[in-house]
């Protein structure tokens, strides 16, 4: 039996730390408890805010409805074939920790998706991405609850529609699911994956030999420790912005004014902008106003030194959004979920 939590304040269930109060609160450990708490909520007639560790929303105020903070645990290996293990892992583990037990088992696949915060419940909202992989990469299929019917559903990589930073679950079915696992296709063999530049320089030091992917995913650790700063101890969501896709003849345009502008070339005649080059460049890094700052180490991270609420934070990614729109003329998107 659950226990349904009234004004309850959500500042150690988020990583900006925002101290916004939900009109009631539950933390769900079972299926049963899940379908209670959606039978709850329908009954009360409360919007719902799924939270797994709470590292990829802003929350701008008080939530007037049920915050569902899912904590379904388990994880084992389901199948296998001549190339593939298959592993399951309930919505509420903890990603970094899956990422450690895959690399224990022999499972491999992950370890450029080393270190990312949250929970493995959330990975295919957003398709994490991380040090060139994606989730897509190692996906294989998920289950989730029809907040609706109450039913239980699988999804197929293809009917998560992923993409860069996004999924179906962010658009058309926005809201409308509560995944509870997802099975991963991790590798026999390894399959390293070592084209990301800031990788490659980390990894110049060791010979082709010493590289395994327990020393990729040592590397990438190291290199986001030094990056990104620990929610712990200065709250943030990461990267606040997705990096913005432009075409290439706005590129060779901005090029002319720009020479050093960071970008990724893509399919499509497409290339991906690196936001945080276009946020530095407009003379944010290191500002600090109001108890809200751009990291000094990666612009592209907003940081909530002063756990106020997120409406102040957004104020901050707005006036930053404006100022590199009126510079480049490129639009930025948020990253993060908000609510409400
Ligand atoms: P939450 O913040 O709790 O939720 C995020 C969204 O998913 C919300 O809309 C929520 O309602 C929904 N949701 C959560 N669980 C479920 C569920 N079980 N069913 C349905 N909906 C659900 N992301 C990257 O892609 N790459 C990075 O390199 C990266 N680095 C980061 C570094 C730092 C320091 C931080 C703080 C964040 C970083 N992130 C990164 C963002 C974040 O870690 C990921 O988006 C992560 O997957 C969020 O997991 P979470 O459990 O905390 O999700
Ligand atoms: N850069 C600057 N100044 C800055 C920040 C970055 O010049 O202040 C430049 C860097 O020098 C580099 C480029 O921009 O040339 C890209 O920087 P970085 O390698 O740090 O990666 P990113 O594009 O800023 C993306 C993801 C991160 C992910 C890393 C590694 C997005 C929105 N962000 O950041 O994901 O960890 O690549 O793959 O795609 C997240 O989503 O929360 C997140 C942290």
């Amino acid at each position: 039996m659950s226990l349904y939590l009234p004004f309850f304040n959500l500042q150690n269930y988020n990583t900006l730390a925002s101290p916004v109060v939900a009109q009631f609160f539950v933390s769900v450990k079972t299926e049963t408890e899940l379908l209670d708490a959606i039978q709850f909520a329908r009954e009360q007639q409360l919007p719902l805010l799924v939270l797994g560790g709470g590292s990829n929303v802003v929350l701008r105020d008080d939530f007037p409805g049920l915050a569902l903070h899912i904590h379904l645990l388990g994880k084992k290996l389901v199948s296998e074939d001549e190339n593939f293990f298959y592993v399951k892992a309930a919505a509420g583990e903890n990603w970094h920790e899956f990422v450690q037990y895959c690399l224990d088992y022999h499972y491999w696949g992950l370890e450029n998706l080393s270190l990312i915060p949250g929970s493995v419940g959330a990975a295919p909202i957003q398709n994490i991405g991380a040090y060139g992989v994606e989730l897509q990469d190692v996906f294989s299929e998920l289950t989730a609850i029809d907040v609706q019917s109450g039913l239980s559903v699988t999804f197929t990589k293809d009917s998560c529609q992923f993409n860069y930073r996004d999924s179906v679950f962010k658009d058309a079915l926005k809201d409308k699911y509560i995944i509870t696992s997802v099975t991963f296709q991790l590798h026999k063999k390894e399959e390293l994956k070592l084209q990301y530049p800031a990788l490659q320089n980390s990894l110049a030091q060791y010979s082709p030999i010493e590289i395994s992917p327990t020393l990729v995913s040592d590397v990438v650790c190291e290199i986001r420790r030094r990056k990104l700063p620990d929610p712990q101890k200065i709250p943030n969501v990461g990267s606040f912005f997705k990096n913005p896709v432009i075409s290439e003849i706005k590129l060779l345009s901005l090029q002319q004014l720009y020479p050093t502008i960071v970008f990724y070339p893509l399919a499509n005649r497409q290339v991906k902008l690196a936001a945080g080059w276009l946020i530095d460049c407009a003379g944010w890094k290191g500002y600090s106003d109001g108890g809200v700052a751009v990291h000094s180490e990666q612009a592209l991270v907003l940081t909530n030194p002063n756990k106020r609420k997120g409406d102040v934070i957004l104020a901050l990614a707005q006036k930053i959004e404006e100022s590199v729109f009126n510079l480049f003329g490129v639009h930025l998107e948020l990253e993060p979920r908000v609510y409400p």
